[in-house]
């Protein structure tokens, strides 16, 4: 036996209706001709079952409306933390049991979470962050295609090994032919509908290039391009947004303005905000975030950059770990312990405006294997995956021994759809037909 609440047709387009329920919409698909919007309805299964008279409705609404409420609130609350594993501390299971009803912690919160130790308790606060991502996202998980077209960059940032400072590394261009096939295999064979074309700071690809190529692509193919250039400068942002781009990737990289002019040679945290702020206005998808673990960060500093992606109104959240590259200035710094990830990433669902996407990084993938696996239990709900032809992929070296560096994008693909089903969660980018 099984109950259900009349809905309220709000609207109806081809097959699908829209459906209220106090407030909540739902789709449905629905084989009845005679319905208009204004009618209620019984939907089951995605499917309307049948009219319901207004009166009869009505009546039953009247008795559901508090029980609805009632239940949302205990949906909110389901998390309520066990005496397992949070033991005695009272403090921690408050602190989850507000983030799990959605509401906004404070930064002393945040940062007694980050500086978790006990494993059971860290254990239950990504449990935490789980239970708020299939809450607001339930099991869809993003999974974009990245191309890195060109590893020159004319900046000297720290910590970046295709940065000036690596001088021993094999610099490579793709010209927009090998672009294009690229994208082409990456779309038409495995089935992306989001790719990002990245690159370091190149001057040898101008901005008219750069919008030509984009151009190519939307002519070529339904996929949304997100670009990843580096700071092209305001124009050259409308430029290439003019040209079909629609999300831009950068990140700040660090909220803390003394760290920024550190870490990249004396250039102002500002401008890089400033472009992000720009893209935003002109209307791109933002992915921003920053590196965690850079040397003199601190924990205050990691929860502001967490508010501060949230200010910059990031549609996704891309933290990953610093990692240390030998021909850079910051060569034998010290390595992250990977927990330091999956908890800022954690942080980063609580923080987040419920739509947001948080990513598993392939910076987070090198560091610890089964990065994908933990951060999808931990908040995150989205994936990069590299294709970029293999033959340049191992000199896109950011950091050393990347992850998937050697990988074809069908190996790549195959594995991602593997964990996702084994995770219960649907890759709602990728084709759902490739690799079964
Ligand atoms: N470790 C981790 N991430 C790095 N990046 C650059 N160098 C490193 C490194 N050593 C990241 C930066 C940049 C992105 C493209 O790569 O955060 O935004």
């Amino acid at each position: 036996m099984c109950y259900a609440i009349p809905g309220k047709v709000e609207t109806i387009d081809k097959n699908i209706a829209i459906i209220d329920y106090f407030g909540q919409k739902k789709k449905a698909i629905n084989e009845l001709l005679s319905l208009v919007p204004g009618d209620y309805v019984y939907a089951q299964g995605g499917y309307v079952i049948q009219k319901v008279k207004p009166h009869d409705a009505k009546e039953i609404l009247e008795a559901w409306q508090e029980m609805f409420v009632q239940l949302q609130e205990v949906d909110a609350k389901i998390f309520r933390l066990s005496d397992k594993g949070a033991g005695e501390n009272l403090k921690l299971r408050n602190i989850l049991d507000k983030a799990c009803e959605g509401k906004a912690l404070k930064n002393e919160d945040l940062e007694y979470l980050l500086n978790l130790k006990d494993p059971a308790e860290v254990e239950l606060f990504l449990k935490a962050a789980n239970f708020l991502r299939q809450k607001y996202h339930q099991n869809a998980c993003c999974a974009h295609g990245i191309i890195e077209i060109s590893n020159y960059c004319r900046r000297g940032c720290t910590y970046c090994g295709i940065s000036t400072h690596n001088g021993s590394l094999k610099r490579y261009r793709m010209s927009p032919d090998e672009i294009y096939s690229a994208v082409k295999e990456a779309v038409d064979v495995h089935g992306f509908k989001a790719i990002v074309l990245q690159s370091g700071e190149d001057p040898g690809y101008s901005i008219k290039e750069l919008a030509e190529i984009i151009r190519e692509i939307k002519k070529r193919h339904a996929v949304l391009i997100l670009i990843s250039f580096g700071e092209i400068g305001i124009e050259g942002l409308k430029e290439l947004f003019g040209a079909g781009a629609r999300g831009l990737l950068m990140r700040f990289e660090t909220s803390n303005p003394e760290l920024y002019r550190k870490t990249h040679s004396g250039q102002e945290l500002e401008t890089r905000l400033e472009h992000i702020r720009e893209a935003y206005k002109i209307g791109y998808l933002i992915i921003t975030g920053g590196l965690v673990g850079l040397p003199g960060q601190t924990s205050k500093d990691i929860i502001n950059d967490l508010f501060l992606a949230k200010e910059l109104n990031a549609e996704m959240f891309s933290f990953g770990p610093f990692l240390p590259h030998p021909n850079t200035p910051l060569a034998g710094s010290a390595v992250l312990e990977g927990d330091s990830i999956l908890k800022t990433l954690a942080l980063a669902r609580f923080v987040a405006l419920p739509e947001s996407k948080i990513l598993v990084t392939t910076a987070f993938e090198t560091l610890t294997p089964s990065a994908r696996e933990q951060g999808l239990l931990a908040g995150a709900n989205s994936l990069m995956l590299n294709v970029t032809p293999l033959k340049y992929r191992a000199l896109y070296s950011i950091y050393p021994k990347r992850a998937h560096e050697l990988e074809s994008i069908d190996i790549q693909v195959k594995d991602v759809i593997m964990l996702l089903k084994s995770l219960g969660r649907v890759p709602t980018d990728l084709g759902i037909s490739q690799g079964g």
